[in-house]
């Protein structure tokens, strides 16, 4: 519920525990007045004096305005005129001028949630948006700050549109999409680290004096930062404390950043990262930031994870997906890397169909006369030579097994060894006169130029035109250096990143239109591009080319802090593990794996036959689970990460009626007796049942559930909780 209150000169948005409040100030800037636990009242505005003539002591009097300004608690920040915190937006004008002061000007309320033009967004009908119109005539331009609620949903929606209003051109060097004042307080923040097959490991930090920064400029939203950060209370745990949160809708480069001020209030920023960023905005022009969800929860880390999952099951993801069981799917990429032909292909199909799997993923290899990962990006043919008979023989056959049928795509890149590359050298994103450096030996196509969007788009799209293909994984491997178009003058370079995203939204969103059956599943050496973003167009995002049981803990539990499991991408691979070398049983890789979108990556011809016996069990198990995981509220209980011996994770249905235990223990320990799990989520009032005995769910949760240790590492288990 979104209300202006015209007495108070106040903006209060409801959801069913949060508030979220902002003013006009000396009826000329908005400013952030409150964010947390909802409150009834709307007279609030005196916590920063709002309704005296000066705030927070000084006077709004053109002699301390700097001053003033620089203390303002601002609902979207500019800099150049006294706010020397980060500023969410700097332009230049054509004769040089960067300075931008925000003035209010209107507002409206309305029903529902527009769609942000080019870009992912949250939807849904039961939602309002506020949308506040600011405005800087020296500039010429409107600012249109949206904020959108759902109902039922402790989370607040937001992006910026920035219009030229004027008759010059301006050049937009930096627009965040959110800012956020929080008080006086002591605060952590969380973030998510990582690296290539060690993606979004959490790191929590004290916030001292000054600047804490977190980001990507490397087109992607990447492996090593993540497009989130909360900031907590000092004393925040899983289930108590004050967490707000910001999770960017976007998949390149970001920033999110919470600096703490001289008065000792913290402003908390994310948006594109102005980086190598410019836009070149012509007179009435306009440009969409992507969006900001914010989210707040009193009662710590589990309910903000839980508010995320809900808002992006029921509100981000494709409606067709989100709570559709997806296939047990095979992928050969680890099981053959590129040393495949269609009869090996065939025969892991072949075997897969005898144990419940029911998809063949074909990965990278099958085109061009790409052996190894020096050629033919960018040549989207299939090589006949290797799949002799061709793509649709091989799909036919893989489907008359009773199998579906996926392929892997990388279409944002292209090999210098490769056909089309020799005809066209410009389509590379390259700076001239300097040799491009290479990663993988692959260049980036360049998604500037129309005619290179259209010519990627038809590559794909005639593949899955011929044959029964009713799922794509799309692969994105290097990030970007030498950052230049052919296409684009020199006062547009500065828009090649963001335009490639653009770029990329539009084919995923074409190909959607075109193949509306299509599962969909994104991939960025691993998973260098899991993110909102790229979870509107696929419900599922291939997590980490680490599929390591045990280095799986960390990551996932960091992916899970805001994306539901079914998004995971997780599979069962083949031992000694080829990330890590760490041989662990076959049972707790399917256990592990089932936190996610369970799949296989091996020559199931292969493996044991004690390992390929455990198979079709595993698939039984589950899609048993399948619809809790799908559609619970997930729960951290321990976290091997703090504790270094044990993990733990719990999903409760939301009738409360079920609930699964997952526990691995990581390290075996001498000398100790059972293990007490307290649960949580669970109806204190029920009677529930576990391994054929019954107790109260209160004293599950209370006292809690004694684990009987297993013998050695590496060992996991699922225990099942029913309502009885
Ligand atoms: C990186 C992906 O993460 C892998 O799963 C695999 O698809 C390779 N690319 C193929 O080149």
């Amino acid at each position: 519920m979104i209300r202006f209150y015209q007495k108070e000169n106040i903006f209060k948005l409801d959801t069913p525990n949060t508030s979220y409040v902002m003013g006009i100030a000396c009826g000329r800037y908005l400013t952030h007045i409150y964010y947390g636990k909802y409150i009834n009242s709307v007279n609030i505005g005196y916590i920063i004096d709002m309704d005296a003539e000066d705030i927070n002591g000084i006077k709004m009097d053109m002699g301390e305005k700097p001053g003033f300004l620089d203390k303002l608690p601002m609902e979207y920040s500019f800099g150049g005129m006294g706010d020397y915190r980060e500023s969410c937006i700097e332009l230049s004008s054509d004769f040089g001028q960067r300075g931008v002061e925000l003035l209010y000007d209107s507002y409206e309320i309305i029903d529902g949630k527009p769609e942000l033009k080019g870009l992912p967004s949250t939807f849904g009908e039961d939602s309002q948006t506020l949308i506040i119109y600011l405005k800087d005539d020296v500039h010429g331009i409107k600012v249109e700050l949206r904020y959108s609620v759902f109902e039922g949903i402790d989370a607040v929606i937001r992006s910026v549109i920035l219009k030229n209003t004027g008759d010059k051109t301006l050049y937009v060097n930096k627009i965040l999409s959110s800012c956020l004042e929080l008080p006086e307080n002591d605060y952590d923040y969380l973030a998510l680290h990582g690296s290539w097959g060690r993606e979004r490991h959490m790191e929590r930090q004290h916030i001292g004096f000054g600047k804490y920064s977190v980001g990507s400029a490397r087109g992607i939203s990447s492996h090593q930062e993540h497009p989130f950060m909360a900031v907590l209370s000092e004393d925040a745990t899983q289930e108590h404390g004050d967490v707000y949160a910001m999770n960017f809708v976007y998949s390149g480069n970001f920033i999110s950043q919470i600096e703490k001020s001289q008065f000792g209030s913290h402003r908390f920023v994310m948006g594109i990262n102005p980086e190598g960023f410019c836009w070149k905005l012509s007179a009435g022009e306009e440009f969409t930031a992507p969006e900001v969800v914010l989210v707040y929860s009193d009662s710590g880390i589990d309910k903000m994870s839980h508010t995320f999952h809900d808002l992006y099951r029921d509100h981000l993801i494709r409606k067709q997906w989100v709570y559709a069981e997806r296939p047990v799917l095979i992928n050969n990429w680890e099981g053959t890397y590129f040393d495949f032909d269609e009869k090996k292909i065939y025969d892991i199909a072949e075997e897969a169909s005898k144990h419940g799997i029911e998809m063949l993923v074909m990965d990278d290899g099958w085109f061009g006369h790409r052996n190894d990962d020096r050629t033919s990006l960018g040549d989207w043919y299939v090589n006949e030579d290797k799949l002799k008979g061709g793509l649709k023989k091989l799909v036919d056959n893989i489907n008359s097994l009773g199998m579906k049928f996926g392929i892997w795509f990388e279409p944002e890149m292209i090999s210098p060894d490769s056909d089309v590359y020799r005809e066209h050298p410009d389509w590379a994103v390259r700076i001239p006169g300097r040799e491009p450096g290479q990663r993988r030996n692959q260049l980036i196509i360049d998604l500037s130029k129309r005619e290179v969007i259209e010519y990627v788009y038809e590559s794909v799209a005639k593949i899955l035109r011929s044959a029964n293909i009713e799922y794509v994984k799309w692969d994105m491997n290097r990030g970007f250096t030498d950052v230049a178009s052919a296409c684009l003058d020199s006062d547009r370079q500065g828009e090649v990143m963001h335009r490639h995203m653009l770029a990329v939204y539009e084919l995923q969103g074409r190909l959607l239109e075109e193949f509306p059956y299509l599962l969909l599943e994104n991939c960025s050496s691993g998973g260098g591009r899991l993110d909102p973003g790229m979870l509107y167009y696929s419900p599922q995002i291939w997590c980490s080319d680490d599929t390591d049981a045990i280095e799986r803990l960390a990551i996932q539990e960091g992916t899970a802090l805001m994306y539901p499991l079914s998004v995971i991408g997780a599979h069962v691979s083949d031992c000694p593990n080829h990330a890590v070398g760490r041989v662990t049983p076959f049972e707790t890789r399917g256990i592990v794996a089932m936190a996610g979108t369970f799949g296989y990556e091996l020559d199931i011809t292969k493996i044991s036959d004690e390992d390929r016996d455990m198979i079709s069990g595993q698939v039984e198990m589950y899609k048993k689970y399948c619809p809790l995981i799908q559609s619970g509220d997930y729960y951290r209980v321990a976290s091997y990460q703090q504790n270094h011996y044990y993990d733990c994770y719990e999903i409760v249905s939301k009738d409360k009626n079920e609930a699964m235990l997952v526990f691995i223990q990581v390290m075996a320990q001498i000398n100790m007796g059972g293990r007490l799990i307290k649960l949580k989520g669970l109806n204190p009032d029920k009677k529930y049942s576990i391994e054929d005995k019954i107790y109260t769910g209160d004293t599950l949760m209370n006292a809690g559930f004694l684990i009987k240790r297993p013998d050695g590492d590496f060992k996991a288990k699922i225990y099942n909780i029913k309502a009885v």
